[in-house]
């Protein structure tokens, strides 16, 4: 998938959630919904594509910012744009899991029941990834590399974090 059309899918979850209770909230009178907001309803396949395209972005500029973090001398530009790749996804994240978007029969997802179970726990692990990106994305600005390592350890901690919990291990 390409990075505008990876975008644009992840513009319309993130409507399709805003718009939700806009429709749900509408009185039985015909609910006057702004035409901007009547997003076709995502299914489940849809959500679950869209969310883990969103996860392969965030995989690729955190792979990014790595390597490039391994040179002698890191091109301190490469690494900011990641960062700020991952900043954006870690925001957009919170509207990736909306109820019934779990593991169910005909559906191909990583995502355990537990983030729909433990909503307390994966909101401090979304919490936590929220944190190390803005950390992260800081230290990429200061333009100290011992800095941006460090960052980027914690953010492959929060990564690590959430994964241990709330996503089924790849299967070797
Ligand atoms: C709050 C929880 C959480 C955090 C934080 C998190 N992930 Fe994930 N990640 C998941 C879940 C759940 C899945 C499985 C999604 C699915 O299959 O529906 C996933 C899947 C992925 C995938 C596989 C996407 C695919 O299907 O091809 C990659 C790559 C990934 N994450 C990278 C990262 C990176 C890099 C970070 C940190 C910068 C990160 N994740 C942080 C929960 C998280």
């Amino acid at each position: 998938m390409n990075r505008l059309h990876t975008t644009a899918a992840l513009a319309a979850l993130t409507l399709a959630i805003v718009a939700a209770p806009l429709v749900a909230s509408g009185t039985g009178r015909t609910a006057r919904v702004p035409a901007t907001a009547r997003a076709p309803a995502m299914v489940p396949a849809e959500i679950i594509r869209t969310r883990q395209a969103g996860f392969k972005e965030m995989g690729t500029a955190f792979k990014n910012a790595m390597d490039a973090l391994r040179a002698s001398e890191p091109q301190i530009i490469m690494i900011q744009q990641s960062a700020r790749t991952i900043k954006n996804d870690s925001v957009a994240l919170r509207g990736w899991f909306p109820a019934g978007s779990g593991p169910a029969p005909g559906l191909k997802t990583a995502a355990k029941p537990e983030i729909w179970t433990k909503p307390v726990e994966f909101r401090a692990a979304q919490d936590q990834l929220g944190r190390a990106a803005d950390a992260f994305q800081a230290a990429t600005a200061g333009g100290n590399v011992d800095a941006i390592r460090a960052a980027a350890r914690g953010l492959g901690g929060a990564c690590k974090n959430c994964h241990d919990q709330f996503r089924v291990p790849e299967q070797r």
